[in-house]
C-alpha cells in the first residue's frame, strides 16, 4: 500500500472583507456533499486556548513582536490539537487564515522582519505547509465597504487604508513567489463565480 492517507489542507486568505468567509463556507458545504470529510476552522483560534487569545489580539493594542508571538502560540496549540491531527485521520482541513497570514499583516503590515517570521514558522508548524492556499483578492477599499455593511471594526480593521495596500501586496507577492501552491481569485466578481474557480481546482483531488 502506498504512504498513509493524509487529508487535504487549504488555507484561504485576503484583506478584511474579502469574502473569505462566504467561500469557505460554500467550499465546505460542496466538498461534504462528494463525501469528503473535513473539518473547517481559523485562525487566530481554532482551539480554546487559541479563541481567548484572539479574543485579546482583536480587542488589545500590544508591540508588533508581542502580537506575532501571541499569533504563534496560537497556531502551535492549533496545529498540534486540531490540524495535524485531523490530516493524519484523512480528513480534510479547510482554515480561514495561517502563516501567510502573519507575513502578510505582522511582517508587511507592522514590520516585523522576515527572518523572525521564518523562524516561528520552521520553530511552530516544521513540514506543515497547505497543499493549497486561496487567495481572495479585492481593492482594500472595496474590502471596507463591505464590512461596514455587516460589523463592528476590530482592532485590526480600524488600521488606515496604507496599512490593507501593504497586506495586499504582501499576498500578491507571496502568492507571485510561491506559484502553484497559492491560487490567487477576483474577490470583486459575484461570491459564486468565485466558488466555482476554487471548485475548479479543486476538482483532480475529488473522488
Ligand atoms: P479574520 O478571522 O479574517 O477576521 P474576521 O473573522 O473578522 O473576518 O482574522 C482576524 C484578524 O486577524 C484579521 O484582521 C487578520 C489578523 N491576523 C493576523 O494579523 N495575523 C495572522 O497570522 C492571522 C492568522 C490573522
Amino acid at each position: 500500500m502506498p504512504g498513509a492517507l493524509r487529508g487535504r489542507f487549504i488555507t484561504f486568505e485576503g484583506v478584511d472583507g474579502a469574502g473569505k468567509s462566504t467561500q469557505i463556507d460554500a467550499i465546505a458545504q460542496a466538498l461534504q456533499q462528494r463525501g469528503i470529510d473535513l473539518v473547517r476552522t481559523r485562525e487566530p483560534g481554532g482551539t480554546a486556548l487559541g479563541e481567548a487569545l484572539r479574543s485579546v489580539m482583536l480587542a488589545q493594542a500590544m508591540d508588533p513582536l508581542t502580537e506575532t508571538l501571541l499569533m504563534f502560540a496560537a497556531r502551535r496549540e492549533h496545529v498540534l490539537s486540531v490540524i495535524e491531527p485531523a490530516l493524519a485521520s484523512a480528513r480534510w482541513v479547510l482554515c480561514d487564515r495561517f502563516t501567510d497570514a502573519s507575513y502578510a499583516y505582522q511582517g508587511a503590515g507592522r514590520g516585523v522582519a522576515a527572518a523572525h517570521l521564518d523562524a516561528l514558522a520552521n520553530w511552530v508548524h516544521h513540514g506543515l505547509t497547505p497543499d493549497l492556499t486561496v487567495l481572495v483578492d479585492i481593492d482594500p477599499a472595496l474590502g471596507q465597504l463591505r464590512r461596514a455593511r455587516v460589523r463592528v471594526s476590530d482592532r485590526f480593521e480600524t488600521e488606515a487604508a496604507g496599512f490593507f495596500e501593504k497586506v495586499r501586496s504582501a499576498y500578491l507577492a507571496r502568492a507571485a513567489a510561491e506559484g502553484p501552491r497559492f491560487l490567487v481569485v477576483d474577490g470583486s466578481g459575484t461570491a459564486s463565480a468565485v466558488t466555482a474557480t476554487i471548485l475548479q481546482r479543486l476538482a483532480p483531488w475529488l473522488p
